[in-house]
Order: structure tokens, then C-alpha cells, then sequence
């Protein structure tokens, strides 16, 4: 399979073929016979976060050593469905040659899915979803790509410091220890920190959420287990730190470790190695450690809930992921971004616009987004005015009104609405917090927030 056309059509730009370029895929890229690239859509330079100036004139390679051009440049032959790493993200991609008198006279790459997530789901939306469609599910799961730089969206400058810090940690293999409250962004920035890292090259990066696992489970998730080591391991278990090797360990809400296991993964650090429970094999530390925490870790260890010595080896970068109430002038920007990716239709007038930058917005980016697709479901196709913005606020499973500054010591009268709801789901959920969280799109630590936030109410 290959396209058939001369060097001059090949070299020649604003074409039907341009536009279809641009228009049917996420990103796409012409090199000749040489591997210089001769076209990059625009979409193939956002991906690489490049102007057309940083990368007219060179080789392919020097941008991105990884692409497999030269497979079919040398042999002639399409390669369909292959997996490209750009900026640390797996793309699908299709390479063709492009052919004039029988002769190689370059290539082109298109770019299907930049993001498998996409993929995912549209997969997950099919009507049917069993058989084949389950198989592509599971396995466009397990290589669906995590985020870059480029997905933490913000042009503040509480944003670019903090894109600039992460960068910056991204270098060294130091530990990372991000901050932020709930729906920041901490997990983009944990991902994208693991990206820069390994641009060319795919590396595990393996994530684990410290408080969704009980205490006693979390340190064979996190260290394995030999076959017998206690009751119920029937098998041996590679750990989490194992299966990062080389790559990235990611640990979710690592406030909530217990004490114990602190102590174990201070000594981890500290050697550098470890042992799989019931074994006696070391097994070499090589996982970068990022951690994030929505907790005040400080307070936590004056508290002596968590150990000061761990929190200094974990946060050799600390990073601190700023509330979007800091940086309310992106509001504007994530809301379009956020529309896009969503594919939300409203539109939003000024007005409507500064409700929404005036808003404390205590479950950030995530209340967010939530807010955005509940607009989407009631008002899709119109333009929706502040005051519909306004009550939609109001509805927010978290919101705080302005004057919230001191304690409550009842329920604001519009929340508990969203509290009716959030309710009802636990109940109907058996009191599945994980999957109450999922279904009202919140983060697990909101409901508690908000369970423990009532309970202080009724005191
Ligand atoms: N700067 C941003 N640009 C675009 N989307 C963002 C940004 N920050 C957060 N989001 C979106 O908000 C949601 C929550 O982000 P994320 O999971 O990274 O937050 P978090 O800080 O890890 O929250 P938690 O502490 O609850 O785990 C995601 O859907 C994410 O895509
Ligand atoms: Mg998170």
C-alpha cells in the first residue's frame, strides 16, 4: 500500500491534501527520501509543543528519534497500526511511502488516535460491548497514554511556574512531591513529569492510590510477595516498585499511608533496594518516585501522623499545584479547552464568564469540568446566561458560598440538593465510595470532604 505522486506534489503545501491532512487526523507528517521533514501539520507541531521554525530543515530523528520512518522509507512497505512515542505519549500511527515511478521518494505518518484514551472511548461507547469489542478495550486500556505538559492547560503565571518547577524536576531522578488540593491537576503533572523524562522511549509508569488500599494489602501492591508468604498469596506477585522499573512509581494520597509501612518505605529509599514479602532475593530500587498529597503533610508530621524524615526524602522537589481560585484568568481558556475535549455545545457570554472566575471553586478544574457538563446536558446548543451559571453553581457538590469563610453550622440551602444525590448513590452503591466518586465524576476525598464537612455541621 503506498501513494503514488511526484517530488513536486509532494513538496507542494495548501493543497486538497493539506487540508485533508489537517482535517482527518490528529497530527501528520511528510519526510522525503532523507527523513527531512518536508511537512507537519499543525497538529503534529502542538503535539510536540514545536513552532514550524524550530523544526523545518532536520531529520526526523533529532526531533523524534523513535519513529519507525525508516522501516518503510528502506523497505518500501506501509506499516499500519504501529506505536509511536511522541513527547512521552503513545500515538497510533499509520506510516505510508510515497512512491513516484516505482521509486521511495518519502513518506508520511498520520497520526490516528495521539491520545488512546480517545480510543478508549469510543471503544467504551459502542452498543455492543462484549466479545471482540471488550478484547480492544482491555488492551487500548493497558497502552492508553497518560498526559504531557501540553494537556495541563494555563497560561497564568501561577501555571507556567509551576509547569516550569515540574520541568525542572523532570530532569533530575530525584524524588517529586506535588501538593495541591483535589482536582489540580497533580495527577497530569505527575504523568507529565514521567513523560518528559522518557520522551523517545516507553518506560512503565505505574500509579498506585495509597488510601484506596488497605493498609495491610498496600505493601505487597507496593513490594510483592513470594508464593505462601501469608495466608491467601497462592501466587508469587511482582510489586508495584518492581513493575516501575526503569520508569515511574506514581503514589496517589501518600498522606494516607500508615505508619508502618512509612517506616518500610523510608528504608526502601534509604538502600535503595528491597525485599518481595516472604523472599530473600533484593530486588534493586530503579522507580522514579513521584508522590502527590491534597494533605498539609507538615501538619501531618507536628501531628506525628506522618514521619518527618520520609516527607524530606520524598519531597526532594516539592511542588505546589496552585487552586484554580489563584488562577482564575485561565478559567476563560479551560473552559474552551474543556469544551473541546468534552465536546460540549454552549456558549458562554461574558458575564457568564466572570460568575464563573468569581467562583472559589473548592473542587478546582474537576468542579470544573463537572460544572461545564451539566451546562452541556441542560443547555447544549444555547448561550447560557450568568445567572443559569450561577445556579449551577450552587448545585455543585462543592460548593461553598462566598461568604463561607467561618464555620458552618448548617447546610447551605441549595447544596443539599447535590447532598440528596450524592446520598442516594451511596446508598444505591452499597456505600461504594470509589464508584459513588466515579458516577458523580468527584474524587473519592470530595465525598469524604463532604461526609465529614456535614458531620461537623450537625455537631
Ligand atoms: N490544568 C489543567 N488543565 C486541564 N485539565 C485539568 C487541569 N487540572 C486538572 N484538570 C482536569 O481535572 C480533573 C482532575 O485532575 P487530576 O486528577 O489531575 O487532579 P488531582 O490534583 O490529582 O486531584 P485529586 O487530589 O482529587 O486526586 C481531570 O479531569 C483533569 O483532566
Ligand atoms: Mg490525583
Amino acid at each position: 500500500m503506498h501513494i503514488e505522486m511526484t517530488e513536486q506534489q509532494m513538496r507542494t503545501r495548501g493543497g486538497l491534501m493539506d487540508e485533508l491532512l489537517e482535517k482527518a487526523f490528529d497530527a501528520a507528517v511528510i519526510v522525503d527520501r532523507d527523513g527531512r521533514f518536508v511537512y507537519n501539520t499543525k497538529g503534529s507541531l502542538a503535539l510536540r509543543g514545536l513552532a514550524l521554525e524550530e523544526i523545518a530543515g532536520k531529520y526526523y530523528w533529532e526531533i523524534n528519534p523513535g519513529a519507525k520512518f525508516h522501516t518503510t522509507l528502506e523497505s518500501g512497505r506501509a506499516q499500519l497500526g504501529v506505536i509511536d512515542v511522541v513527547e512521552g505519549r503513545k500515538c497510533l500511527v499509520n506510516i505510508f511511502p510515497i512512491c513516484c515511478d516505482s521509486q521511495v521518494i518519502g513518506a508520511l505518518s498520520t497520526v490516528l488516535f495521539k491520545n488512546l484514551t480517545n480510543l478508549k472511548q469510543i471503544i467504551a461507547k459502542l452498543p455492543e460491548t462484549h466479545g471482540a469489542e471488550v478484547d480492544n478495550y482491555n488492551t487500548v486500556s493497558r497502552l492508553a497514554t497518560s498526559y504531557t505538559f501540553a494537556d495541563y492547560i494555563g497560561e497564568s503565571q501561577a501555571a507556567k511556574d509551576v509547569i516550569q518547577q515540574c520541568r525542572l524536576a523532570a530532569q533530575s531522578m530525584r524524588p517529586v512531591l506535588l501538593i495541591g488540593e483535589t482536582g489540580t491537576g497533580k495527577e497530569i503533572l505527575a504523568n507529565a513529569i514521567h513523560a518528559e523524562v522518557n520522551r523517545h522511549v516507553w518506560t512503565p509508569c505505574i500509579k498506585i492510590n495509597c488510601s484506596a488500599i488497605p493498609d495491610n494489602l498496600l505493601e505487597s501492591e507496593l513490594f510483592g510477595h513470594e508464593k505462601g508468604a501469608f495466608t491467601g498469596a497462592q501466587a508469587t506477585k511482582i510489586g508495584k516498585f518492581e513493575l516501575a522499573s526503569n520508569g515511574s512509581i506514581l503514589l496517589d494520597e501518600i498522606g494516607e499511608m500508615d505508619l508502618r509501612l512509612q517506616s518500610k518505605l523510608l528504608r526502601v529509599l534509604e538502600e535503595k533496594e528491597f525485599e518481595r514479602i516472604g523472599g530473600t532475593r533484593l530486588v534493586p530500587l530503579k522507580a522514579r518516585l513521584i508522590s502527590s498529597t491534597n494533605a498539609d503533610l507538615r501538619q501531618l508530621c507536628r501531628e506525628g501522623k506522618f514521619r518527618s524524615d520520609l516527607y524530606y526524602r520524598l519531597a526532594a522537589f516539592e511542588i505546589h499545584v496552585p487552586p484554580l481560585r489563584d488562577r482564575a484568568t485561565d478559567i476563560p481558556l479551560l473552559v474552551e479547552n474543556l469544551k473541546q475535549r468534552e465536546q460540549l455545545e454552549f456558549t458562554l457570554g461574558e458575564d457568564a464568564l466572570r460568575v464563573l472566575m468569581q467562583y472559589r471553586w473548592p473542587g478546582n478544574v474537576r468542579e470544573l469540568r463537572n460544572i461545564l457538563s451539566r451546562l452541556d446536558i441542560k443547555y447544549r446548543g444555547q448561550q447560557v446566561s450568568a445567572s443559569a451559571v450561577q445556579r449551577e453553581l450552587e448545585q455543585s457538590i462543592d460548593y461553598e458560598p462566598p461568604a463561607a469563610q467561618t464555620p458552618q453550622t448548617t447546610m447551605p440551602g441549595k447544596q443539599t440538593d447535590a447532598y440528596a444525590r450524592m446520598d442516594a448513590l451511596l446508598e444505591q452503591n452499597g456505600h461504594n465510595v470509589a464508584k459513588t466518586a466515579r458516577e458523580l465524576g468527584v474524587s473519592r476525598a470530595t465525598i469524604y470532604n463532604r461526609l465529614k464537612k456535614r458531620k461537623n455541621c450537625k455537631a
